[in-house]
């Protein structure tokens, strides 16, 4: 029986990037998911040899596969470029980063019962990179909030809920201050509340949220947030379940998805062989799902699941002794 495969653009980025990039090609191969890949180096150093951060084929790749696996690039902190990762959300209008924090029974942290689902808005708020200095002492940053990209946000947050029989939907805000800003993505959350009776609805300011979720994150479902409290507040989240190294995120717009971890190039950990690849796999799981491809990330998660109690195996930041490596052989030997 023939199988169809389906072609991806694997962007390698760097720090640990390539490693993890490594590692989730391989157990996507062992798990015999039927997936051609193009992939290219982006990043500062691309940008050394070329002149370009992100090459024009890179682009031309995802635009024809439409479908990306994308691992973490190092962003200049002050001066230098604006982050690939921003730019590549807006001009492919990738607005919706949701990303799921499930405990895992493996895993021991304090809260065994988290279950949060962050829909972050991803192409607007204070990330739009609008910033004036207005004299030596002063700069200012434009907040933007627009009704259309609220509303297409809310309502994906809301039919999340609805397919994935979830009871409840937090609007995440800090309208109290933020009056018109924020006041806005939280009219037009309750006006699309109102279209889904069967699930329940509330809202809360970003700083109660934050003290809630480290006390009792139980009592937490889908979330759904402006960019920058979605940025920190699902950071927030992978904490709760044991870290960076366990968040996976998709970033979906129309006709495009792009699917990373939510980390970073962890220059500390680069080069080391101790990066933990499970959020990526994890993403790469979400894009199987995404692309119909469930048997596979089913089989992958389930494999995932049998090897996290191992701790001989796992990566430091898991508690475990061993590598990169060690622990996707052990994936592989699972599948
Ligand atoms: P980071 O997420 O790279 O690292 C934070 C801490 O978590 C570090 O101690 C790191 O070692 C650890 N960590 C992260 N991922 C890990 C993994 N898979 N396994 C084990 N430990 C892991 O955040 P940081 O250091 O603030 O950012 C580094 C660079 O990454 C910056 O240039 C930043 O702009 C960029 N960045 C890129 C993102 C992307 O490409 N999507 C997302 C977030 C940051």
């Amino acid at each position: 029986m023939s199988v169809k495969t389906k072609t991806i653009t694997v962007f390698r980025g760097d720090g640990i990037g390539p490693e993890i990039t490594a590692a989730v090609l391989r157990i996507l191969q062992a798990a015999k998911a039927p997936l051609d890949y193009e992939v290219f180096d982006v990043g500062a150093a691309v940008y050394e040899k070329s002149g370009a951060f992100i090459p024009d084929d890179a682009f031309a790749s995802f635009e024809k596969n439409k479908v990306m696996l994308k691992s973490p690039i190092t962003t200049p902190i002050g001066g230098g470029f604006r982050s690939l990762n921003v730019t590549l959300r807006t001009k492919y209008d990738l607005y919706a980063n949701i990303r799921p924090a499930k405990s895992n029974a493996a895993v021991r942290t304090p809260f065994p019962n988290v279950d949060i689902v962050t829909f972050r808005e991803n192409t607007e708020d204070l990330y739009i990179g609008e910033e004036e200095k207005i004299d030596d002492d002063t700069v200012h940053a434009v907040k933007r909030i627009t009704r259309r990209a609220s509303r297409r946000i809310i309502r994906d947050a809301f039919e999340y809920a609805k397919v994935h029989g979830r009871r409840k939907v937090t609007c995440v805000h800090k309208a109290n201050i933020l009056k018109q800003s924020d006041g806005l993505f939280l009219s037009v959350f309750h006006e699309i509340a109102g279209e889904y009776p069967g699930i329940e609805a509330d809202d809360k300011i970003v700083d109660a949220v934050c003290m809630h979720l480290v006390m009792h994150p139980e009592t937490f479902d889908v979330l759904v947030m402006p960019n920058l409290y979605g940025d920190i507040v699902s950071d927030l989240t992978s904490g709760l379940i044991g870290g960076l190294g366990l968040l996976p995120s998709a970033n979906i717009g129309d006709g495009y998805a792009m699917f990373e971890a939510v980390h970073g190039s962890a220059p500390d950990i680069a080069g080391k062989g101790i990066a933990n690849p499970t959020a990526f796999l994890w993403s790469a799981c979400m894009m199987l799902e995404y692309i119909e491809e469930n048997e596979i990330a089913a089989k992958i998660r389930k494999a995932v699941d049998e090897t996290l109690p191992n701790t001989s195996v796992l990566t430091p930041d898991l508690g475990g002794k061993g590598t990169t490596e060690t622990y996707v052989n052990e994936v592989i030997a699972k599948l």
